[in-house]
Order: structure tokens, then C-alpha cells, then sequence
């Protein structure tokens, strides 16, 4: 089977091993005689996923008994107004740290439900820069401060937990997260659609702490944007088949070494790439080197031209998915968990051929 190399930023690729084992199970689950897509949701198959998963996620992470997962719908967009709608009114007021189009849009859902206080805003700078904890203001008494650890479209990530003001962190954490490990202290709630490094698309994983819980606005939250309601029990039907995934994804982390393993092969992959963008003036970085993502590497050529031909001999290479997001055009290579080494390989050694023809 040719595999191509996949540097989509999301759907992204996954762990071939994780799909031939569903591939594998997937019209007969465990001699069940059926696929557990045709499986109730309270059936013992699903609920043992289910808490598989949860068991597997929080000790990946070492997250003690203070912290719950959960595994909701809506993709990480509808996070960005369940998080205010369940902690801010009109009395209250949360910290958001603008460093891109997604913490944008979770800023636009915040000022909905409470008060936002932007602790700092890239927007002029074009988002090329991730600040320094010196750069950030607070407000006071802050329920909490909210950061994108990495921007998927400009390609700029949190090397370190930002500071917060003395309000617990909450973090879209969608595009790096398990890339790498956290310091759990410093959060109250963190949320990530799977599509990137956890999974299929179709479920967003929810961490939160139940002692953050406890500052939940007083007023009427909808039953099911109630964090409340999926702590400790399915309230409804899961994206079943997605968490089943994301089980099999966490699965193969621990098998790969956990985090501390993950970090070393992310640090590798993207220093190679960085290393050929910065060999000479043919490739652009389009962002500051010390804000560079490790996930999504985005880049220019000489002019759009040349793009587009780049990207047309890159997939004749079997190298794909390379298009940078519709809203800044350029490169984005997109090199999560999953994308291989080799895959990073093959793209460098492309580069450097290309630049050959064409520098
Ligand atoms: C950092 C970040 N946050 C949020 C989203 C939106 O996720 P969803 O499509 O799951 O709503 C994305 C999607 O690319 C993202 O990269």
C-alpha cells in the first residue's frame, strides 16, 4: 500500500497501526458479531472504552483524581462559548491572550456571557509573535486566562505555560496537545478537538478540574453546555467511534514512550525543517524564530507562482496537504504526533531538490 505523506493540519494523519487495528475490527468487534458502530452506547463494550480512554488520557498526562474527562461534541468552536457560558456573567471577568484567528473567535464567544480583558493582542503584528510573560496585563479577580498553546493557521506556539495573572489557565489546546507534557497545576480546563493529535474528527476531549468547577456561574446553564451534566456519567449518545479511536491513539503513545518520548521525536522533526527553511534566503519563515510552532511549520517561496509549483511537484513526491490555511496562503506543514520522521525527511530532501532547481 503507498502511503503518502500526509502534512494535513486537520484531519490529520493518524498512527497506521491505530487504523489497521480498526480496519481489523471493524465488522466484527470482538466477535460480537457486529461493528461496535452498531453498538449501543451503554452497551459493557463501549462503557469499558470509554473509561479506557479517560484512565488512559489522565495517565499519560499524571493527572490525579481533581481533574475529569470528558468527551463532548461540537468540535473545539463550541468550547469557546461553553467554557464562558459555564464560569462568566455579567459581573465577571476572564483574562484571553489573543494570538490568532482561533483565540479570536474564543475572544468574540467570551464577550457574550462576561467581561473580557485582552492580556495581550498579536493582531497588529500580524500574529508572527507569541508574548513574553512581560508583555501580558491582567485584570483583577479573573476567573480564569485563556491562551491558544498553538496557532494551527500562523504557525506560532507557547514554548512554556504563559503566566495567569493569578486566575487558573484554560487552554485551546487543540492543535499540540499530547505533543507534548503540561505543567497540570497551572489549569483549571483544557480543550482540544481530536482531529489534529488525538484522533478523528467528531469528538473534543475536555479536561477539567472539579475544584475549578466549583466557580461555575450561579445563573442557569442549558442542561447539556453544563459541564456538570457529562461528569462521572454519559448524559447522552457519545461520538462513539471517535472515542474508540482516540483510545487506540493514546494507546500507542504510551507504547511509543508517553510524552517525554513525544517531545524528543517533535523537537527532531521540526528542527529539520526549520534547519533547511533557515539554510539560506530561497524559504521564508513567516513567523518569529522564537515563537516557531513545532506542529505547524508555515513558510514562503519567492512569490504565490512558485507555490503553486512547489506544491504541485511536492504531491508528484507523494508529500501532500502542504497548502498553508486558505486566510494567509504560503506553506504549512503540519507534522503532529503521527507524521513520521521519514515523512519530515522526505519533505527536506524535497526542499532541497526543489531549491536546487529553482533557487
Ligand atoms: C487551535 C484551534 N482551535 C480551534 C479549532 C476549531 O476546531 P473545530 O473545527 O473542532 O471546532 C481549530 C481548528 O483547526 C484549531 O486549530
Amino acid at each position: 500500500m503507498n502511503r503518502v505523506h500526509n502534512f494535513s493540519a486537520g484531519p490529520a494523519t493518524l498512527p497506521l497501526q491505530v487504523l489497521e487495528k480498526a480496519q481489523k475490527e471493524l465488522v466484527n468487534f470482538k466477535n460480537k458479531g457486529c461493528s461496535l458502530l452498531e453498538m449501543s452506547h451503554r452497551s459493557p463494550e463501549y462503557t469499558a472504552i470509554n473509561e479506557q480512554a479517560g484512565k488512559h488520557l489522565k495517565s499519560i498526562l499524571g493527572a490525579d483524581d481533581d481533574w475529569e474527562v470528558l468527551f463532548l461534541q461540537g468540535g473545539a468552536s463550541s468550547q469557546f462559548m461553553m467554557v464562558p457560558h459555564n464560569f462568566l456573567n455579567n459581573s465577571r471577568t476572564a483574562n484571553y491572550i489573543d494570538t490568532g484567528a482561533w483565540s479570536e473567535k474564543a475572544i468574540k464567544e467570551a464577550k457574550l456571557f462576561g467581561s473580557v480583558h485582552t492580556s495581550y493582542s498579536g493582531k497588529e503584528g500580524n500574529y508572527s509573535h507569541i508574548p513574553t510573560n512581560d508583555e501580558l496585563t491582567f485584570a483583577e479577580h479573573a476567573l480564569y486566562t485563556h491562551f491558544t498553546s498553538n496557532n494551527t493557521i500562523f504557525g506560532t506556539q507557547f514554548h512554556t505555560e504563559p503566566e495567569n495573572g493569578g486566575a487558573p489557565l484554560v487552554c485551546d489546546a487543540s492543535s499540540d496537545f499530547l505533543s507534548r507534557p503540561l505543567d497540570l497545576a497551572k489549569y483549571g480546563l483544557i480543550y482540544a478537538g481530536a482531529q489534529k493529535n488525538l484522533g478523528p474528527a467528531g469528538v473534543t476531549v475536555v479536561m477539567v478540574r472539579k475544584s475549578f468547577l466549583e466557580k461555575q456561574r450561579p445563573e442557569a446553564i442549558p442542561t447539556i453546555l453544563n459541564y456538570n451534566t457529562h461528569v462521572n456519567k454519559l448524559f447522552n449518545t457519545p461520538p462513539v467511534f471517535a472515542v474508540y479511536m482516540v483510545n487506540y491513539v493514546l494507546e500507542w503513545i504510551e507504547e511509543k514512550g508517553g510524552l517525554h518520548a513525544f517531545v524528543k521525536i517533535n523537537d527532531k522533526k521540526a528542527n529539520l525543517l526549520y534547519g533547511e527553511i533557515d539554510s539560506d534566503e530561497f524559504y521564508r519563515g513567516t513567523v518569529e524564530k522564537g515563537s516557531r510552532s513545532k506542529m505547524n511549520v508555515t513558510f514562503r517561496l519567492g512569490d504565490e507562482d512558485l507555490e503553486k509549483i512547489f506544491l504541485t511537484e511536492a504531491a508528484k513526491h507523494n508529500l501532500v496537504a502542504l497548502k498553508g490555511h486558505r486566510s494567509v496562503g504560503g506553506i504549512r506543514a503540519s507534522i503532529y504526533n503521527a507524521c513520521k520522521p521519514e515523512s519530515v525527511e522526505a519533505l527536506v530532501s524535497f526542499m532541497k531538490d526543489f531549491r536546487a532547481k529553482k533557487g
